[in-house]
C-alpha cells in the first residue's frame, strides 16, 4: 500500500487515481476545478466513462480514495504523507501546434511550494520531450527550501471509453528516469497488473508516447488513403483491412476507415510531434501527410452529402434548404468527449454550406450543446431521420447498429445515408432502397 496524490481529475487523472485505489493504495486526487471536486465528493462523475462511477464509489466507501482542491491535503496529510504524486493535467495544443504546458507548470509550481517531505513526481500528462527536465528545474527553483525529489515520466496509453480496462490490462508500462530507485518505486505500483514494465530515460519515455500515438494516427490515415483509392477502383476497404490484418506484422487494429481520427489526443499529439521536429530543423513529411489526409476524411463526408442531395443552382448555397441529420456527436463511441470531434466539424461545414442540421448522441449532447449553434438536438435517431434529406452516421454507437432502417427510410425526406463509420452493409442498404455511401466501399 502506498500513499499517492494525483493532480487533475480528468479522463486520465480520475481513472489513474481510482484504479490505484482499487489496487489497495490510498489515493488523494486534487483539482483546481472546485465544481468537479464538489461533485466528486457527492458521487457525481465529471466525465462519462463506462464502469468508472461504481469503482469510484467502492473505493471512496473503503476510505482509499478522496478528493480535494487543496494540494497540502493531497501531499502532506500527516497520517498519510504522499510518497508519489502523479501529474495528470491537460496539455492542449497551443497556437502553433506546440503542446501547451501552462497547466503542467502550475502543477509543478504548486508541488514545489507545498511539499514538506521528499517526493517522487511522476508525469502522466503527454508532454514534449524534455519536459521532465524542465519540471525538475521548476520544482528546484520554486521550493522555499531544498527538499529531495525525483521526476519520473510515466506516459499513459489508455483510451477513452475503455479506460479502466486499458489501465488495468496495460500492453506495457513505460517509465523514464535517471533515478533507477524512483523508477523502481513507481514500477512496484504496477506489478499487480502483470504487464511488461520498461524502464528507460526520461526523454525516451516522453518520445515513446508521441511515437505511439503518431503511429496509430498514421495507420488510420493510411487506411483512409487506401479507402479513397478503393472508392475509385471498386474495391471494399473493409475487406482490404481484414485481409491485411491477418498478417501479424500489420495487425487489424486501427485500420477502420471513416471520418479520420478526432479526440483530445491524436490531433494534438501528431501536431505537437511535428512542431517538435520543425523546431529542430527536421522535416516531418510523413506526419504532415497524416494530418492532411485526416482533414480530408471529414471534408470528403460533406462532399458526398453535397453530391447526393446538394443544389445545382448557382443562386443557392449547395445545401441551402436541405436538412441533414447527424447520428453521433462524440469523436468515437462510448465517450461524451467532443474535443476535436469529427461530427462537430462536419456539422459546421454543413452549416457553412447553408444546410440545417438535426443531431442526436446518446451521451455527448450536453457537451455538444455548449459549442454548437442552430442545431436541433433530438431525442433519438428517429427524430433525427424525420424529414431529413440525408443522414450521416458519424459515431459508431451500439444503438445505431440495429436501427429500424425500414422505419428510417419511411420517415426521411430522401432515403440517403452517408455512413462515416462503415457500420452498415452496402448491398443490404441498397436492397432496403437507400442511396448509400460508406467510406472506401467502392463496389
Ligand atoms: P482533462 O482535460 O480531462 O483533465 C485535466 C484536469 O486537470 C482537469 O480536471 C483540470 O481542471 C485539471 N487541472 C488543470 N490544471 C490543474 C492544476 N494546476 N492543478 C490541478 N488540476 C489541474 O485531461 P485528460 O484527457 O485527462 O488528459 C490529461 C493528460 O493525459 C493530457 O496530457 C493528455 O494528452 C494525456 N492523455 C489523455 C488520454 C485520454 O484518453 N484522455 C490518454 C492518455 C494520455
Ligand atoms: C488514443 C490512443 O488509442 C490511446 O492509446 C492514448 O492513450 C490516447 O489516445 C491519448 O494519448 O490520449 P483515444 O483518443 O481515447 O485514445 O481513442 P482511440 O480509440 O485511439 O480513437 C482515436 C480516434 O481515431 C477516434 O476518433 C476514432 O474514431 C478514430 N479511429 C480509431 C479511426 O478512425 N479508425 C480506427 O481504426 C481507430
Amino acid at each position: 500500500m502506498k500513499n499517492i496524490a494525483v493532480i487533475g481529475v480528468g479522463y486520465v487523472g480520475l481513472v489513474t487515481g481510482t484504479c490505484f485505489a482499487d489496487l489497495g493504495n490510498r489515493v488523494t486526487c486534487v483539482d483546481v476545478d472546485e465544481e468537479r471536486i464538489a461533485n466528486l465528493k457527492r458521487g457525481i462523475m465529471p466525465i462519462y466513462e463506462p464502469g468508472l462511477e461504481e469503482i469510484v464509489r467502492r473505493n471512496v466507501a473503503a476510505g482509499r480514495l478522496s478528493f480535494t482542491t487543496s494540494y497540502a491535503e493531497a501531499l502532506n496529510n500527516p497520517e498519510a504523507p504522499a510518497e508519489l504524486v502523479f501529474i495528470a493535467v491537460n496539455t492542449p495544443a497551443g497556437v502553433d501546434g506546440e503542446a501547451e504546458l501552462r497547466y503542467v507548470r502550475a502543477a509543478a509550481e504548486m508541488i514545489a511550494q507545498t511539499m514538506d517531505h521528499p517526493l517522487i513526481i511522476v508525469n502522466k500528462s503527454t508532454v514534449p520531450v524534455g519536459t521532465g527536465d524542465w519540471v525538475a528545474d521548476i520544482v528546484k527553483n520554486k521550493q522555499p527550501r531544498p527538499i529531495p525529489f525525483s521526476v519520473v515520466s510515466n506516459p499513459e496509453f489508455l483510451r477513452e471509453g475503455s479506460a479502466i480496462s486499458d489501465f488495468m490490462n496495460p500492453d506495457r508500462v513505460v517509465l523514464g528516469s535517471l533515478d533507477e530507485e524512483a523508477a523502481q518505486k513507481v514500477a512496484q505500483l504496477y506489478l499487480p497488473l502483470r504487464g511488461p514494465i520498461m524502464i528507460t530515460d526520461l526523454r525516451t519515455a516522453e518520445m515513446i508516447k508521441y511515437a505511439s500515438n503518431a503511429f496509430l494516427a498514421t495507420k488510420i490515415s493510411f487506411i483512409n488513403e487506401i479507402a479513397n483509392i478503393c472508392e475509385a477502383l471498386g474495391a471494399d476497404v473493409k475487406e482490404v483491412a481484414a485481409g491485411m490484418g491477418y498478417d501479424k506484422r500489420i495487425g487489424r487494429a486501427f485500420l477502420d476507415a471513416g471520418l479520420g481520427y478526432g479526440g483530445s489526443c491524436f490531433p494534438k499529439d501528431v501536431k505537437a510531434l511535428a512542431h517538435m521536429a520543425n523546431v529542430q530543423g527536421k522535416h516531418p513529411q510523413l506526419l504532415e501527410a497524416v494530418m492532411q489526409i485526416n482533414a480530408d476524411a471529414r471534408r470528403s463526408i460533406v462532399a458526398k452529402v453535397r453530391a447526393l442531395v446538394g443544389n445545382n443552382s448557382t443562386h443557392l448555397n449547395r445545401l441551402e434548404g436541405k436538412t441533414i441529420g447527424v447520428l453521433g456527436l462524440a469523436f468515437k463511441a462510448n465517450t461524451d468527449d467532443i474535443r476535436e470531434s469529427q461530427p462537430i466539424d462536419i456539422i459546421r461545414m454543413i452549416q457553412a454550406d447553408g444546410g440545417m442540421v438535426k443531431a442526436y448522441d446518446p451521451v455527448a449532447m450536453p457537451n455538444a450543446a455548449k459549442v454548437l449553434q442552430n442545431v436541433k438536438l433530438c431525442a433519438d435517431a428517429y427524430e433525427v431521420a424525420e424529414g431529413s434529406d440525408a443522414l450521416i452516421l458519424a459515431t459508431e454507437w451500439n444503438e445505431f447498429k440495429n436501427l429500424d432502417l425500414v422505419r428510417i427510410k419511411r420517415i426521411m425526406k430522401q432515403p440517403v445515408i452517408v455512413d462515416g463509420r462503415n457500420l452498415y452493409d452496402p448491398p443490404v442498404m441498397r436492397e432496403l432502397g437507400f442511396i448509400y455511401r460508406g467510406v472506401g466501399r467502392g463496389y
